[in-house]
Order: structure tokens, then sequence, then C-alpha cells
């Protein structure tokens, strides 16, 4: 019955998805004539010494000194996601579209909110090492989180939730409580800078609770955040 339901799922997810229609494009429109735009951040030579200086003062309390995230309180690992993904986020904190406790309030501060410093902290994350063991859910049975994975996400996920170098996020290894959250913010539309026509909320909109947990403890187990540290 179980498999039943999730087969289903995957099957109208598949219906209404195309890889092809979405790309870190579509975000750059969106942020089109903001000060902070992406195409301005990424064109700044990087100092990730000085990320990694703002991230000790500024970001430790929260995400950890190693940037591994704190699964009981759903705070995301950072360290060795892309870095266009944590550039295009970190702005809209800083711009107030994206909500997250705390986030809005640290990226206003001044030595925060300029392109440098999110340049610099973008890059000292997306190369720090990963976490070796994010928070999952502790139920053994991966296959139908695998499956509705590799029915629904896979294509710009990644075959490992690597993510890409152009800005689709790396999900494997990041902390459980946090990816059942943010499926969960995605299927409500709360997640306010996502556009609703991108994918994810779409395919959101048809998985079950059950399913979400089934995908997010899949993705918890995964070899971590991007494979290579690459860009
Ligand atoms: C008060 C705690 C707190 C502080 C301080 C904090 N964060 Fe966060 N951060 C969070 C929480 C909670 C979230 C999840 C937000 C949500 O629910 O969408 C988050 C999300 C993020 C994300 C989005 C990750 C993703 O996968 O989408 C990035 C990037 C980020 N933080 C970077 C930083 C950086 C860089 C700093 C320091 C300059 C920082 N944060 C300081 C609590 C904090
Ligand atoms: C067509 C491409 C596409 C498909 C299919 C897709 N995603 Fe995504 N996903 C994205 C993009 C792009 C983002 C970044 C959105 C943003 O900037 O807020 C994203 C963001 C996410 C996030 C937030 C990551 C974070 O660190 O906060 C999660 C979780 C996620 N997707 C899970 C999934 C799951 C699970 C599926 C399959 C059921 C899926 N996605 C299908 C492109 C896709």
């Amino acid at each position: 019955m179980r498999a039943f339901r999730s087969m289903s799922a995957a099957a109208i997810l598949l219906c209404g998805l195309s890889a092809a229609s979405l790309s870190i494009d579509t975000l750059r429109a969106h942020e089109a004539g903001s000060s902070l735009s992406l195409e301005r951040i990424w064109a700044i030579p990087p100092d990730a010494g000085h990320g990694k200086t703002l991230y000790q003062l500024h970001c430790r309390p929260c995400h950890g000194s190693h940037g591994w995230g704190d699964g009981p309180r759903a705070i995301p690992a950072l360290a060795g996601q892309r870095e266009k993904y944590l550039i295009a986020q970190l702005v809209h904190f800083a711009e107030g579209r994206r909500s997250g406790q705390g986030m809005h309030d640290t990226m206003q501060q001044p030595d925060l909110n300029w392109p440098q410093a999110i340049r610099d902290l973008a890059a000292f994350l997306s190369t720090a090492p990963r976490s070796p063991g994010p928070e999952y859910s502790g139920d053994p049975d991966l296959s139908v989180g695998r499956r509705l994975y590799k029915a629904a996400c896979k294509d710009c996920h990644g075959p490992s939730a690597e993510g890409t170098a152009a800005g689709v996020p790396a999900l494997g290894g990041q902390q459980y409580r946090y990816l059942t959250e943010q499926l969960d913010n995605f299927s409500a539309e709360h997640r306010d800078a996502a556009n609703p026509r991108l994918p994810p909320a779409v395919a959101m909109a048809s998985l079950s609770t059950r399913d979400v947990e089934d995908i997010a403890n899949y993705l918890a187990h995964l070899s971590y955040l991007t494979a290579d540290n690459a860009q």
C-alpha cells in the first residue's frame, strides 16, 4: 500500500516537471535590479580567509564551529554547499525575501550586508570540509526515499544530491529536520524567496508527509554536500 502510494506520487511529480525549464537564470532574472545582484557579487575576487573570520564572529553560535549545522534546531549544514547557491540565499536573507530565525537580523549587520562579505562567506563555506554525521530520522528503510528522489529530484539535484555549479543546492548529507522543514515550506509556498513556479514548489505540493520524511531521511544518509567541494 505504501509502495503504491509512493509510486503514484512519483508519477504525478514526473508529469509536471521539466529539469530543462529551470536554471539559476530564473533566479538571476528575479534578482535583476537588486544592488546585491548575484552577477555582481560573483564577479568580485573572493577572500576566503576574510569569510572565515566573519563566519567565526557571526555564524558559529548557530551553524556550529565547522558549519555543520545543528540537527535538533533544524539549522542547516553550510560547509561544502554550492557557492552560487550560498550567495543567492545570503542575498535573499539580507533583503528580507527569505525568512529564517535570526538570519535577516544577522545579515543586516554592516560588516555583512555588502557584496564583498557575502562573496567571502560563500567562498569560505563552499570549500569547508563537509559534515561527517548529519542528523537523520532513524528509519533504516531508505528504499522509498531513494525511489522518490530518483524519480522526481535527481535530474536537477544530481545523482548523489550533490547540486550543480550553476547554483542548484546540494542536499546529500543535509540535516534531516532542516530538510523536512524546507520541504514543508515549499509545499506551503512559505519559502519566501522561492518563486512558486519553481519546480520544488510544484513537486512538494504532491508529496505526502510520509514521502517528505522518506526523501529527507534518504538525503541525510547520502554522503554529504558537494562531492568534490568544487564550485
Ligand atoms: C540565530 C541563529 C543564526 C545565525 C547567527 C546565523 N544563522 Fe544562518 N540560518 C539559521 C537558520 C535557523 C536557518 C534556516 C532558515 C530557514 O528556516 O529557512 C539558516 C539558514 C542559513 C542559510 C541557508 C542554507 C540553505 O541551505 O538554504 C545560509 C546560507 C546561512 N544560514 C548562512 C549563515 C551565515 C553565513 C551566517 C553568519 C553570517 C549565519 N547564517 C548566521 C540560523 C542562523
Ligand atoms: C527542476 C529542478 C528541480 C527539481 C526537479 C527539484 N528541485 Fe529542489 N531545488 C531546485 C532549485 C533551483 C532550488 C533552489 C531554490 C531556491 O533558491 O530557493 C531547490 C531547492 C531545494 C531545497 C532547499 C535546499 C536548502 O538547502 O534549503 C530542497 C530541500 C529541495 N530543493 C528538495 C527537492 C526535492 C526533495 C525534490 C524532488 C521531490 C526537488 N527538490 C526537485 C531545483 C529543483
